[in-house]
């Protein structure tokens, strides 16, 4: 039995926006916020307090966060993945923060320059001060079905990962297919792996569409009873150490794929469609939703 309630987070002013080359004006992603709001988002992960060496489009996180117009039914997350960087997302009172480690050594070393025992030294501080802050924790964990420099991850390294997170206090976690190689057996192997240190309720679905699966992995995921997903409006994305990995699964496609099973989002398709085109327009491409293209062709 599906679920008959989904929760999506938008992604897509962080994973979404984070690759991008050309600038994008703090104002854009503001409105970019204030859009999928509109559009019934009652998760939006906005920004990441990283280096700007590193990822330079994140640069302006102090802009986005204090210039948008919140919600108090919507919860606002952010990247933080060392103590430095939770300090700065403080100051902007996130209701959310992301630590983000990965299930294969080599993508640990490319993404957060650190191997996964020390990526989770360095998250348990973190951790601990977000909960004495009164802020809630997820993990992302990276490459949990294929990685771009190691290929096939086990179930096994899943768990592993799964159960350090569990270990320093991280509340829920993403099973992310970063490079979106995953088929739905070996996306529902990496949540049954996940499962083994938590609960259905605390487990989110992250995929990328690299290969057009993620649909058909979110299904299966469904299938398994998983009911948070993080999708990106318009397709956008692509993460900077993963070479040739796409966006995430398009939200737009996925709300149309779940009202078409009977379950519930709370999300406006034709509002979640405007949003979609406001950041396609200001990109000057197509939307990669194929949902959204159909409904603007009519
Ligand atoms: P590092 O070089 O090992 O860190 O980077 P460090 O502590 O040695 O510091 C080096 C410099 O960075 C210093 O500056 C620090 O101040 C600065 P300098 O003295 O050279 O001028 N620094 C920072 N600046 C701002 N904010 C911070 C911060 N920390 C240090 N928080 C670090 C380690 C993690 C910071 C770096 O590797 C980094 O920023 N990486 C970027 C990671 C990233 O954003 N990746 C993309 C997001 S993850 C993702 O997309 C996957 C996900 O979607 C799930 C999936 O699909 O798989 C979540
Ligand atoms: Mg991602």
């Amino acid at each position: 039995k599906l679920p008959s309630l989904v929760k999506l987070v938008d992604v897509g002013p962080r994973d979404g926006l984070q690759n991008e080359k050309q600038p994008v004006a703090a104002a854009v992603k503001i409105e970019l916020v204030h859009r999928l709001q509109a559009a019934g988002l009652k998760e939006i992960e906005v920004t990441s307090y990283v280096s700007p060496k590193w990822v330079p489009q994140m640069a302006d996180n102090h802009e986005v966060m204090s210039g948008m117009q919140r919600q108090s039914d919507v919860r606002y997350s952010v990247l933080t993945p060392n103590l430095k960087g939770f300090e700065s997302a403080l100051l902007d009172k996130p209701d959310e923060i992301v630590v983000f480690g990965a299930a294969s050594e080599a993508f640990s070393q490319k993404n957060i320059n650190c191997s996964i025992a020390e990526s989770i030294e360095r998250f348990a501080p973190v951790v601990e001060a977000a909960k004495a802050a009164g802020i809630a924790v997820r993990g992302a964990m990276s490459c949990t079905v294929g990685c771009p420099y190691e290929g096939d991850i086990a179930p096994e390294r899943v768990a592993y990962l799964a159960g350090l997170m569990k270990g320093i206090g991280v509340q829920r976690v993403d099973v992310a297919d970063t490079i979106g190689v995953g088929t739905p057996r070996r996306v529902q192997a990496a949540i049954e792996a996940t499962l083994k240190h938590y609960s259905l309720d605390d487990v989110s679905g992250h995929f990328h569409d690299t290969y057009g699966q993620a649909l058909s992995n979110t299904l299966a995921a469904l299938e398994l009873g998983v009911w948070n997903f993080q999708s990106s409006v318009a397709g956008l994305g692509g993460c900077p150490y993963a070479k040739g990995a796409t966006g995430n699964v398009a939200t737009e496609d996925v709300v149309y794929l779940l009202h078409g099973l009977g379950i519930e989002t709370g999300i406006d398709l034709d509002a979640l469609v405007d949003a979609g085109s406001y950041i396609s327009e200001q990109l000057g491409r197509p939307s990669g939703s194929r949902v959204a293209r159909a409904l603007l062709a009519k």
